[in-house]
């Protein structure tokens, strides 16, 4: 039988709880999460839904349940255990230090603290009966948001260490009848493939055993629907993703009463963790925001939370730059930089930055074969050093930013030569090289020095320094480390020893530089996470930057990430014309990899017009809130807007995705939305082309109930493929 979305309820296995229940709300503006203990002291999930207007009626939800535990296993546990009469997936698996494999979890107490107007820390302390063995669940719930950060912390005092074959981050439960999965699939170049499924009873898993790049084949990003399909602007949602940046692991078990179990965390494969008594073991978070209006209400919950919350900065300024990459890859010296200094400060965005090639001089990187590890600049191409191209940069009026990819080692290097124990290998094996490269061992303590020496050091002999590019491009093969081998530590701690290592030298960098900008990249998007966006300022989303394929990219990222996080660069991929790029590049954070002096000077003269424009509205796209309107993978559009927090100013993105049949132009209005009704809006059509007209009248006045009912048309054709608006309010 079918219910209806979120009814009052959860599934109970049993009838008739006790009086002395332990019952903790955990909700927000919009959402409640239920938890109960039974008449065993077990903690179990009763409810997800919409909050009950009477608080106290939460313990009554229980009783409207009949279902009888004929079979196996407590489905809706809030953290299953495994080993004892648990038979579906467990959150936690253990090896007691005595050799037993069992494990129950009991209530012990639980505490709520309100950290602040917005939010609340729930914590519930669990323990086994027979072990000195504790699980605290941690849920950090945002009220406005609609945002929940769900994590688990483990501990014992066994006299032996304990195994942790198993330890996920969150345990969830629902009840509805129907689950649609959106999961994204990546590969190089072609990041965040969306594919939706009806979930169907068994387990359907997404996971990364990659360690390093770990999101180059999935994402750990998750839309789940309730219901009905995933839809903009109706029907609960959460959007979901496990904040960790190595191997992670969800799992979505629809169980015989069909309901479904969600169980996210570091993936266990080939991570056994031998936790020592009275050391805490944190798991990476479970992050998610909930909605029952739809994928739309949910992505600017996710956003608002994120600028808020999450990402360094987020609610700051970005820096829009010119890129040397895809103009120049290896082949530079200080000549060809500082002319595109001039191109950078011409064009009018705030800084240059140099991309890989500049260091290396027994093995230049003069290619991805060599160099990688030897972070010294290269004296042929650089004879002055990067602290010229500082003070060039500076003469030119533009800030001055560099790449980096340090946790990484040709090869050919003097890093390998001199360190090989620092370098993830199998020593008796072949090595197995991506992108002719191997990864550093960065469960070393010495080899997070190292990492962290990379940055201070171009900052301590270039203070002026203002930006870096952070790259990771291989995952790793062979894992072994030498370091854990000769500690007596498993190797079995690799794969999270890792994460945490890089976690700390990006710690010790935020703490002596706390505000200098970092873009995290990834061979493109095999990198990008709540956790590791504490430390930067945004990412690099794809290094294909083909503006169509940059469209539907942009559009998928955008459930998950604000735009003030994603990099968009204008360059020469595929042949759309450079108008259509550069209004792509301006959905995020703007910024050029070509070379300016090579444009006609209506294309820079468009260009220059185009970066100012960008500078007059950056504050509504980095600061505003996302209205997604024509999806593009359902129409020969793709239609987003971005609307200030007053409602005051707007900007309408549109962009023809698909020309098949588009004799004339698009036919029909396109509704806006996130506008105030009651306000009056003028639109100016931005970043024409010169010599091209709008169709936009300035002294048009539209209400926003017009706009939000009826709609404007963009007059998209195959004549103007993108076309960008701004609303203005008119008092
Ligand atoms: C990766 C990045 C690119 C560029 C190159 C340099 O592929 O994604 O943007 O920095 O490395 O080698």
């Amino acid at each position: 039988m079918k219910k209806e979305v979120f009814t009052l309820g959860m599934l109970l296995m049993f009838t008739g709880l006790l009086a002395q229940e332990v019952t903790i709300p955990i909700s927000t503006q919009n959402s409640a999460i239920l938890l109960q203990t039974d008449r065993d002291k077990r903690l179990r999930t009763i409810y997800f839904g919409k909050p009950l207007k009477d608080a106290g009626e939460y313990a009554l939800v229980s009783g409207g349940y009949q279902y009888f535990d004929s079979n196996a296993g407590i489905y809706n546990a809030a953290y299953t255990p495994a080993g004892t009469w648990n038979i579906v997936e467990p959150a936690i698996q253990v090896v007691h230090g005595d050799g037993n494999t069992s494990l129950d979890l009991k209530y012990v107490s639980h505490k709520q603290d309100q950290l602040d107007d917005n939010t609340m820390l729930t914590s519930i302390l669990l323990e086994d009966d027979n072990y000195p063995f504790r699980v605290t669940l941690f849920y950090k719930s945002w009220t406005h948001e609609n945002v929940i950060e769900q994590w688990t912390e483990i501990i014992h005092e066994e006299t032996e260490p304990v195994l942790l074959k198993k330890f996920a981050s969150a345990n969830l439960y629902f009840d509805q009848k129907e689950f649609y999965l959106t999961t994204f699939h990546n590969s190089w170049a072609k990041e965040m493939q969306p594919a939706e499924t009806k979930l169907a009873r068994g387990i359907r898993s997404v996971d990364s055993k990659l360690g390093t790049r770990a999101m180059l084949l999935q994402a750990p990003h998750f839309i789940l629907a309730f219901d009905q399909p995933a839809a903009e602007n109706q029907g609960s949602v959460i959007l979901g993703q496990l904040a960790w940046s190595g191997n992670f692991k969800l799992d979505f078990e629809v169980d015989s009463y069909e309901n479904l179990r969600l169980i996210a965390g570091i993936n266990p494969y080939a991570s056994e963790y031998l936790l020592q008594k009275n050391t805490s073991f944190k798991t990476p978070s479970l992050v998610y925001s909930i909605s029952h209006q739809g994928t739309g209400a949910a992505s600017r919950g996710l956003h608002a939370w994120a600028r808020k919350y999450r990402v360094l900065d987020g609610e700051g300024e970005r820096l829009t730059l010119l890129n040397n990459w895809e103009a120049t890859y290896f082949r530079f010296d200080e000549d060809k930089l500082t002319a595109l200094f001039k191109d950078a400060s011409e064009l009018g965005v705030d800084l240059f930055l140099l991309d890989d090639g500049w260091f290396g001089n027994k093995y230049p990187r003069n290619s991805d074969r060599s160099g990688l590890g030897d972070w010294q600049e290269n004296v042929k191409k650089l004879p002055q050093g990067i602290g010229y191209l500082v003070k060039e940069a500076e003469k030119a009026g533009v800030k001055f930013g560099i790449w980096i990819e340090p946790e990484m080692v040709n090869p050919k290097s003097e890093l390998y030569e001199n360190h090989l124990d620092w370098v993830i290998r199998q020593p008796e094996r072949p090595e197995k090289y991506f992108r002719n490269q191997l990864v550093l061992d960065l469960s070393n303590p010495e080899v997070q020095d190292f990492v962290f020496s990379v940055v201070d050091d171009l900052f301590t002999e270039n203070p002026e320094l203002a930006f870096i590019k952070w790259d990771c491009n291989a995952p790793i093969f062979n894992a072994y480390s030498e370091y854990l081998n000769r500690n007596d530590l498993p190797q079995s701690h690799l794969y999270i020893e890792y994460v945490r290592g890089l976690y700390s030298v990006l710690e010790r960098v935020r703490e002596k530089y706390p505000l200098v900008p970092m873009m995290l990249c990834s061979g493109g998007g095999g990198r990008g996470d709540y956790e590791i966006l504490k430390y930067f300022t945004e990412f690099w989303p794809s290094d294909n930057t083909e503006p169509i394929d940059r469209i539907f990219m942009q559009w998928d990222y955008s459930y998950f990430f604000p735009a003030i996080a994603s990099d968009c660069h204008v360059t020469n991929w595929g042949d759309q014309p450079l108008k259509f790029r550069v209004d792509v590049a301006s959905m995020g954070k703007l910024g050029f990899d070509i070379v300016a002096s090579e444009l006609s000077e209506d294309e820079l003269t468009f260009c220059k017009e185009a970066v100012s424009n960008y500078h007059s509205f950056k504050d509504v796209v980095w600061h505003g809130d996302l209205y997604r309107l024509v999806d593009p993978h359902k129409n020969d559009l793709a239609s987003l807007m971005f609307v200030d927090e007053v409602k005051s100013r707007a900007l309408m993105f549109n962009y023809l995705v698909n020309n098949r049949f588009l004799l004339t132009a698009v036919e029909e209005p396109i509704k806006l939305d996130g506008l105030d009704p009651s306000k009056k809006y003028s639109i100016r059509e931005l970043n024409l082309f010169p010599g091209t007209r709008s169709r936009f009248k300035a002294d048009k006045i539209y209400s926003g109930d017009f706009l939000m009912k009826v709609g404007i048309n963009p007059a998209v054709s195959l004549r103007r493929t993108s076309v960008v608006l701004e609303l203005t309010e008119v008092q």
